[in-house]
């Protein structure tokens, strides 16, 4: 290789959803719907919401507790935390520094979030791949959770029935083998498009000056726009994420994408010509949990046994921003 960089390990993977479940059924309780239009337009048939006090830190507390247990590690073994969060229950603290909290590290580890909405889980493998590199951290605590059922209009049709509730998590650490988990990685983004989907946190002007006229609440969405954007540049994009490591296509194990619409995700799948099989899916049960989406699916399938361990796999997102990015990984034995 003739580089000094240091290899990443994922050591463990971890996830929590809330218990309460909205079935499509019950979307009809809202708003004229029917679980025969959001099944066949989008794969989902349910999402889990929290509810009562309930929020994306406690969701994020217990994935991170999760992948750490995983990773055989302590807390105290962590050196960096990041969060990534569409809507964060607080913009400040950050998630990551109440999840340092909660977790009882004394020791004054860096925390801090991104906001890459839906792509954010390839954002923060990124950021911890070069700071791993580097040398400047060892031991990183990866935690993507979102609670989109607070940010949805539950009086828009077109975006509530999308989202749902949710967290994964993931430890990374330096590579004492020579080998990096992480065969590639890119992340992309296209701001020129981020009225796509927007969530507006506006305030308000100082009262001694003119007001402006707030936006909307809630997530607004070009459903439509989104769906063309993705379905367009996606498979593409994850076929070349392929190529460029050098790869074919079924030289990989495993497809597992950000659960949006099972549409993009077939999209997906059909370029790389892969068998159901090779596909994590779970967008039936959970909808879009944003930032979550990656490492719930990647957690929750090796749990139950629908993906072997000492394999590799293909992840990739995308979101608003409008942002994507993908990563080729290695998925080895004991991260689950
Ligand atoms: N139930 C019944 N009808 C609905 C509905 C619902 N939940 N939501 C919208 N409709 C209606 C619309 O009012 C519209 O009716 P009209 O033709 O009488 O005006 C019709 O269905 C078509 O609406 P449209 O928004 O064009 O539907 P669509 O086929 O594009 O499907 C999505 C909507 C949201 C399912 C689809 O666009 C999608 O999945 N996009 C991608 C979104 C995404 O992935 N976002 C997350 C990015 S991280």
């Amino acid at each position: 290789m003739g580089n000094n960089l240091i290899p990443l390990r994922i050591a463990g993977v971890g996830y929590s959803v809330p218990d309460a479940v909205i079935t499509n059924d019950d979307l009809t309780k809202l708003y004229d719907t029917s679980d025969e239009w959001i099944y066949s337009r989008t794969g989902i048939k349910e999402r889990r919401v929290v509810s009562g006090e309930e929020n994306a830190i406690d969701l994020g507390f217990a994935a991170a507790k999760n992948a750490l247990e995983k990773a055989k590690m302590a807390p105290e073994d962590i050196d960096l935390i990041i969060a990534a969060s569409s809507a964060p229950p607080d913009l400040y603290p950050a998630i990551a520094c109440h999840i340092q909290a909660r977790l009882g590290i004394s020791t004054q580890v860096p925390a801090f979030d991104i906001t890459a909405a839906c792509t954010g889980l390839i954002y923060a493998l990124s950021i911890a791949k070069a700071y791993i590199a580097s040398g400047m951290y060892k031991n990183i605590l990866l935690v993507a959770t979102d609670n989109n059922s607070r940010l949805v209009n539950w009086e828009d049709r077109g975006t509530s029935i999308l989202f749902g509730d949710g967290a994964g998590a993931m430890v990374v650490t330096a590579s004492d083998d020579g080998v990096d988990d992480v065969i590639a990685i890119d992340i992309k983004s296209d701001g020129s498009i981020g009225d796509l989907i927007e969530l507006s946190f506006d305030g308000k002007n100082c009262p001694l000056v003119e007001q402006y006229e707030p936006k909307p609440q809630g997530i607004r969405m070009n459903g439509r726009g989104v769906y063309t954007f993705v379905a367009k540049v996606l498979p593409h994009y994850v076929e070349n994420l392929i190529a460029n490591a050098g790869m074919k296509a079924e030289d990989i194990d495993y497809l597992i994408p950000h659960q949006a619409n099972i549409r993009i995700i077939q999209a997906v799948q059909e370029r790389l010509g892969y068998s159901d099989d090779k596909v994590v899916t779970n967008i039936k049960y959970y909808g879009n949990t944003s930032a979550a989406s990656i490492p719930l699916a990647l957690a929750e399938s090796v749990e139950k046994g629908k993906v072997k361990l000492g394999t590799t796999a293909v992840l990739c997102g995308f979101g608003a921003g409008m942002t994507w990015g993908g990563a080729i990984v290695r998925l080895r034995e004991g991260i689950c």
